[in-house]
């Protein structure tokens, strides 16, 4: 693939363009340049009104034909005639509808990610959408939270690699020349919701956002993302999308990134009921000090900019900064010279066979294998009757996932359609025997009369596509409606079952966990689910994905997430003997440790680890960290493990994390294949922000492990000096 598009970098000639238009540029024409309205959340009206006063950007529109009227009424009735930008909610595919961005982060498969993420880019721009908004880059510890579902999961060093894979992926170039650009979001910190509720204030010291909530925004910048997006929460006091601090001092001082900040939904009028701005009025004042160069849907620009850049509390400077941003992107998209969309030819841009195929290599990818006792699975393909049970198992609708905006039910594929195309002569039983919700009557009398007459049961349970996502934060991480009751008397029966989960999030079901002897976790898988299952559940793909959060085994853990720091009493040793008792950080009720780790995940193959080695036991700030490895395929069958390397930075200025990743490669081995894997690692990557909040690589000794999860791996050590 070509490099893809740096809007970071300055081009001199649009550079002079964009002057060009800005000295002509009226102060109500800039301020309209700054505003960004949806068409189907305003009369049609007031809508063109706003174009013909030069509206800067439109959003969440998905009609090619309204764009083109929309853009001509720009091109043609307004005094300056700057094209529209259109940005939308391209998240896991535009038609061709990938697994959430969870999902995709548990194939650790960057290049795939990268290439799913250059599909969506190709089916968005051909209809019309310039702009998306994602990748999500938020860190998510807390699975109550619903967003989790469209990030990486909890861990930096994959979220910066997710973040950047994404960003070259979306801002690849394009048929005919064009190009997309990207957004990460929400900037920042919104993954910290207190109790995982969405919109929640968040609270956390200087040191911990910037060790982890800012670092894949960061990586995204230096990937050349060329809008970022503010976010709704509070950070300590301060809202994210009036917090000076984020976007002007870490973003444009330290960084000196040029992104284009565009706020969230409203978020310069929640201001108000944040209680930090009396009206909408200040609300505009303060986001647009702050660094807030777009406002999304709120209106306070559009109402208050003007009179308070007249009354001297808001320096013009600040708008035509503002505007040169908005601008400049539109040069560099080249809207001005094909400002039109070709709806015939975006029709013919969708779905595309070989789109099908990255969305079916990305599901089968994503999905992991949780437990496989006996090697119940794959399935043998002379099985007679299979029972396969559940809400989920016949479903063309939930497997979109969340965001799945245009993604349609009709280009899916059910896990019963997938099965019967593996399977053709296999007798496959269907019964849903319950909802997801329940709210209706189950029946779980011809699930279990199924599951006795069947030589295997295979159930598909979990949550739909409105159980997480924006808005749907759940305060319990269990199955949802009577399918607990539907998965207990099924296993009663005591005939082989396979669960097969859908959900969003990492879900507590300890239950499942210890009763269940096979279970593969296919999130939302897109709109390939059903093939990518079957081809797991027989054989004809192995599983590989590894999971990208801890799974909690109740909701008292959450937030949970493997890079914890090792406090003064660790849970495991004696601790401390305090009246006559070991007092450590546990529960009196419940085990600290996850259901399932961070980076876990089976395959069909086995794999061993032998022979550590640490070439450079001891660097400098400067070099490079190389400790390679033997891993091993002991079975008789293909797979890829994702090898993982982790640190421990065993004493600081700071206090730092028991464990944390910094390496992992995809490795596919033959049967009986070995292979040598060599991680190189720079210093500079291995530090903190210390005392000052000020990043450093400070010298001292460090734990090393290379394995197969957060939990596991061959140890070593090294110094750096
Ligand atoms: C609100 C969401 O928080 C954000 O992620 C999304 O991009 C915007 N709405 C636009 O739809």
């Amino acid at each position: 693939m070509l490099n893809h598009h740096r809007f970071t970098d300055y081009d001199p000639e649009i550079e002079k363009k964009v002057e060009q238009l800005l000295s002509q540029m009226t102060l109500p024409e800039k301020v309209m340049q700054m505003v960004q309205v949806c068409p189907e959340s305003m009369a049609q009206d007031d809508l063109e009104k706003q174009v013909r006063q030069g509206v800067g950007s439109i959003l969440n529109y998905y009609s090619p034909a309204g764009m083109n009227r929309l853009q001509k009424i720009a091109l043609t009735e307004s005094r300056l005639k700057i094209p529209l930008i259109l940005g939308n909610d391209v998240i896991h595919g535009y038609r061709t509808i990938f697994p959430i961005p969870l999902a995709w982060s548990c194939s650790w498969n960057l290049e795939l990610v990268q290439e799913a993420a250059h599909i969506a880019a190709e089916e968005a721009r051909a209809n019309g959408t310039h702009w998306t908004f994602a990748p999500m880059v938020d860190i998510a510890r807390d699975a109550r939270w619903g967003r989790i579902a469209e990030g990486a999961g909890e861990d930096v060093f994959l979220g910066e690699e997710m973040a950047k894979a994404q960003v070259r992926g979306f801002q690849s170039p394009l048929r005919n020349g064009r190009s997309l650009v990207s957004c990460p979001k929400h900037y920042v910190g919104y993954g910290a919701a207190e109790d995982g509720r969405d919109y929640n204030t968040t609270d956390m010291s200087e040191r911990t956002l910037r060790d982890v909530y800012l670092p894949p925004f960061k990586a995204a910048f230096a990937e050349g993302a060329g809008t970022v997006m503010s976010a709704f929460n509070d950070i300590g006091g301060v809202p994210a999308s009036a917090n000076s601090f984020t976007l002007r001092q870490v973003m444009r001082d330290e960084w000196h990134c040029s992104s284009m900040v565009v706020s969230d939904w409203n978020s310069v009028g929640e201001l108000i009921p944040h209680g930090f701005a009396a009206d909408l009025k200040e609300a505009a004042k303060r986001a647009v000090l702050a660094g807030v160069d777009m406002d999304m849907m709120s209106g306070a620009y559009a109402n208050h900019l003007a009179e308070l850049v007249e009354e001297g509390s808001v320096p013009e400077s600040i708008l035509d900064e503002a505007v040169r941003r908005i601008l400049r992107l539109k040069f560099q998209l080249g809207l001005f010279a094909e400002p039109y969309v070709d709806a015939s030819e975006g029709a013919r841009e969708i779905l595309k066979p070989e789109y099908l195929e990255t969305a079916l290599a990305l599901a089968t990818q994503s999905m992991v294998l949780l437990k496989n006792e006996d090697r119940l699975l794959p399935l043998a393909s002379d099985m007679g009757k299979i029972a396969l049970i559940g809400p989920l198992a016949d479903d063309h609708h939930e497997i979109l996932g969340c965001w799945h905006r245009i993604g349609k039910d009709e280009d899916t594929e059910s896990v019963l359609e997938g099965l019967r195309q593996v399977l053709p002569d296999t007798d496959i039983q269907h019964v849903p025997g319950c909802d997801l919700t329940g709210e209706m009557e189950p029946d779980f009398e011809t699930a279990v009369s199924a599951a006795i007459t069947a030589d295997v049961t295979v159930m598909v349970l979990g949550e739909g596509e409105l159980m997480s996502g924006e808005a749907h934060s759940r305060a319990y991480l269990d199955l949802p409606g009577r399918q607990q009751e539907l998965l207990e008397a099924v296993v009663a029966t005591g005939k082989p079952v396979v669960v097969v989960l859908m959900s969003g999030r990492p879900l507590a079901v300890p239950w499942l966990a210890e009763n269940v002897p096979a279970i593969l976790q296919a999130w939302h898988g897109g709109l390939r689910t059903g093939r990518a299952v079957a081809d797991l559940l027989v054989g004809n793909a192995n599983p590989g994905g590894k999971l990208t959060t801890s799974w909690p085994r109740s909701v008292g853990q959450v937030p949970i997430y493997y890079s914890h720091k090792n406090t003064g009493r660790p849970p495991e040793g004696r601790g401390t003997i305090q009246f006559n008792m070991q007092h450590r950080t546990l529960y009196v009720d419940a085990d600290h440790t996850p259901l399932f780790p961070f980076g876990y995940g089976l395959s069909y193959a086995d794999y061993s680890y032998s022979d550590l080695e640490v070439v450079t036991p001891t660097i400098t700030a400067d070099e490079t960290l190389i400790v390679t490895a033997v891993v091993s395929n002991t079975s008789d069958v293909a797979g890829t493990e994702i090898v993982q390397l982790y640190v421990r930075d065993l004493a600081g200025e700071v206090t730092r994390p028991v464990k944390e990743l910094k390496g992992f490669e995809r490795v596919t081995l033959q049967p009986g294949e070995s292979t040598t894997v060599r991680f190189e690692i720079a210093a500079a990557r291995l530090g903190f922000h210390g005392l000052d909040n000020k990043y450093k690589v400070e010298p001292g000794a460090f734990q090393v492990w290379v394995g197969p999860h957060a939990l596991a791996g061959l140890e070593g050590s090294f110094e750096i000096q």
